[in-house]
């Protein structure tokens, strides 16, 4: 993490006040006088400030069920940011996990440690997403068998991972993911000429969706665990 966010969940300083103190070379990193602020601290380092040292607080980490007409962002545009939902101190040091566009609804993970949401997120990991489709014509015959070899998206080079389509009627559907291209679920759709009315993610890994739209729970510390990814 860098000096300055460390600085930030360790205190109840701004991110300006921190890189002020830096400046003012306030901060020592294993017995060295800190001079940057984007300098990378670690869960051993040493950190102090004017000799007391810095004990940062326990990351959070949460789930929530996104309604439509909220974005996956952390300022509010047209539409309000998810995390208004959230009542919770100090907003602004969440992010979010993998997003959802405005219009999909379902399963997003807000947490403010950087390093699990860049690995749990990271093609590398290939963890599986699911999400429940809704479709505006019947599934083609050869839908499951093309996501399955992968499809070439619109402008993109490389063909789709492996996906699995599981058909509960011939409008609705569930597919899974192990990776999160752009509108992703929309544009495969799109390859086989049909179209997504709504889309909704009802899993992250073996994480399900267990709270009611708009509302949003703490992961336990077997949860957080059973998502992180071994980036040794
Ligand atoms: N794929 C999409 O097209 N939209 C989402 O919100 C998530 C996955």
């Amino acid at each position: 993490m860098r000096l300055d966010k460390f600085i930030c969940k360790s205190t109840e300083l701004s991110l300006t006040d921190a890189v002020a103190l830096i400046e003012n070379r306030r901060l020592v990193v294993n017995g060295i006088v800190a001079i940057e602020a984007f300098c990378q601290v670690h869960k051993n380092s040493v950190v102090t400030l004017d000799g007391e040292t810095l004990i940062p607080r326990n990351s959070r980490y949460f789930l929530l069920h996104k309604p439509t007409d909220m974005i996956c962002s952390n300022i509010d545009e047209k539409y309000p940011s998810v995390l208004n939902l959230l009542d919770v101190d100090r907003l602004s040091e969440l992010h979010i996990a993998g997003r959802l566009d405005a219009d999909t609804t379902g399963l997003v993970l807000v947490t403010d440690d950087g390093h699990w949401s860049f690995n749990l997120t990271s093609p590398k990991n290939r963890c599986q997403k699911v999400y429940k489709v809704l479709l505006s014509r019947p599934i083609s015959s050869d839908a499951t068998q093309r996501f399955l070899e992968g499809v070439l998206l619109q402008g993109e080079t490389k063909l789709t991972l492996p996906a699995t389509l599981d058909i509960i009627d011939p409008y609705n559907v569930l597919l899974t993911l192990t990776e999160g291209r752009f509108h992703q679920v929309k544009r495969m759709f799109a390859t086989i000429g049909n179209r997504v009315k709504s889309l909704h993610r009802q899993q992250i890994c073996d994480l399900e969706l267990d709270v009611e739209v708009g509302h949003w729970r703490s992961l336990t510390p077997a949860e957080v665990e059973g998502l992180s990814v071994n980036d040794q």
